[in-house]
């Protein structure tokens, strides 16, 4: 019953905060397509509406210009102060008739379409950005993208918006803009709306230290650029309560960036290290068989996969064996995936544990993917530098797109 109430109590606290001013919020959905994740906001005087796919990782808002016209729309110029701020790199010109996305000495971006894995070189600009709710956002610095490196994008999406740790992702833009502290919040749904917010003190009662790798993972960087993505310090992994025997070098991050673990909303499943991803499944396939649950055969990219007619219910999904992150700091917590988190539902027949194998040679060592992710409210909080998160919020009877 303690729990029960702990519960209660936090969950009228994300509703309080969310009703608060001087925040921002916008709208998340899923792509059942690509699975990718959505969100719709404005821009510039004609107020179009932009669809752009939720990037955690990606360093700046992105999206084509190409039919695009705004009486506020101005490029950055080299050379200039907004430049700098932007970390822009050279300057571009362009040849054709003027246009959004067409003009001279413009401050250098190199927006990344990861999808296609192309880095285009195009210029930096700002206009006014408008959210679902909260306040408008003028001089809102973003890059241009040519349409025809849009490929890969989930259909109506003609942009990327990034979340990382630069000057010029969303929160940190809107938050300087708004005076409010550097937070944000992020719930993707696995239907519905979910939602990100901006500028809400983080509630959740479990948290850990957001950490930094000392390389870039971007694909263009200076030496000694550290990476802006969201990286945790991940100690061990256990399957039903007990630990993996695992090497403990896959989980720090060496002085090349190798290793560790970050967090990312464009990889599909939670993928790990090949040899993480054997013992992990062997320990899951054997607690699952403990609980009675018969195998059945492999799915790809799935290699674990069971009769789903032969696995119990849950209010959080599938009563599976659970998978704990056992996490770094001093608060020593762990982060419990459970149910719906875990597995994916391939067909009525088949269900899988919803990891997949990373390779043996992996950038880092875990990348936890958006499915473990969906139904579990986040909260990153700049100013401590700690991820705050709530695990799967179905066993608070909510969702995203109740909260
Ligand atoms: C993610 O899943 C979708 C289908 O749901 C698939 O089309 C896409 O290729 C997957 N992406 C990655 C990076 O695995
Ligand atoms: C850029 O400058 C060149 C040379 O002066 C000119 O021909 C071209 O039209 C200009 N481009 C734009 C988009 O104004
Ligand atoms: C969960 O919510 C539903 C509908 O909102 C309600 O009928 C049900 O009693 C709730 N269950 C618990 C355990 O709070």
């Amino acid at each position: 019953m303690a729990s029960f109430h702990c519960y209660t109590l936090f969950l009228s606290l994300i509703i309080s905060t969310v009703a608060a001013q001087n925040s921002l919020i916008l709208p998340i959905r899923k792509d059942l397509k690509t699975s990718q994740h959505i969100t719709t906001f404005r821009m510039g005087s004609n107020s179009a509406a932009i669809n752009a796919v939720v990037d955690l990782g990606g360093p700046f808002l992105w999206f084509s210009c190409n039919d695009y016209a705004s009486a506020t729309y101005a490029p950055i110029s080299c050379g200039s102060a907004k430049c700098e701020a932007t970390k822009g790199i050279g300057c571009v010109d362009c040849n054709l008739p003027p246009r959004p996305g067409c003009t001279n000495d413009t401050c250098g971006a190199s927006p990344y379409n990861p999808f296609l894995d192309v880095l285009v070189s195009e210029g930096y600009a700002v206009d006014t950005f408008y959210p679902k709710s909260g306040a408008a956002l003028p001089d809102f610095s973003f890059s241009c993208m040519d349409k025809e490196y849009l490929a890969g994008l989930a259909a109506g999406a003609t942009g990327m918006l990034g979340l990382a740790k630069t000057q010029i992702s969303l929160h940190r833009q809107a938050s300087a803009k708004l005076k409010l502290a550097d937070t944000f919040s992020l719930c993707l749904p696995s239907s519905g709306d979910g939602i990100l917010a901006i500028g809400i003190k983080p509630k959740s009662v479990k948290s850990t230290p957001l950490i930094v790798n000392p390389v870039s993972t971007y694909p263009i960087y200076t030496t000694g650029d550290a990476s802006d993505e969201y990286f945790i310090e991940v100690k061990a992994i256990a399957v039903a309560g007990a630990r993996l025997n695992l090497k403990d070098s896959y989980f720090s991050i060496d002085k090349n960036g190798v290793g560790g673990t970050k967090i990312s909303t464009l990889q599909n499943f939670t993928a790990v290290h090949n040899s993480i991803y054997k013992p992990l499944a062997r320990a899951f396939a054997k607690a699952a068989s403990d609980m009675r649950i018969k195998s059945a055969a492999a799915v790809a990219p799935f290699r674990a996969c069971f009769r789903s007619d032969s696995i119990a219910r849950t209010a959080a999904g599938p009563a599976v064996p659970e998978i704990d992150l056992v996490l770094g700091g001093k608060d020593a917590t762990m982060w419990r995936i459970r149910g719906a988190n875990v597995m994916v539902e391939i067909d009525r027949k088949t269900t899988c544990l919803g990891f997949v194998d990373g390779g043996s040679s992996p950038r880092t060592s875990v990348v936890i993917g958006a499915h473990q992710l969906e139904e579990n409210l986040l909260e990153f909080d700049l100013v401590s530098s700690r991820l705050r998160f709530s695990e799967n919020l179905l066993l608070m009877n909510t969702t995203c797109s109740k909260i």
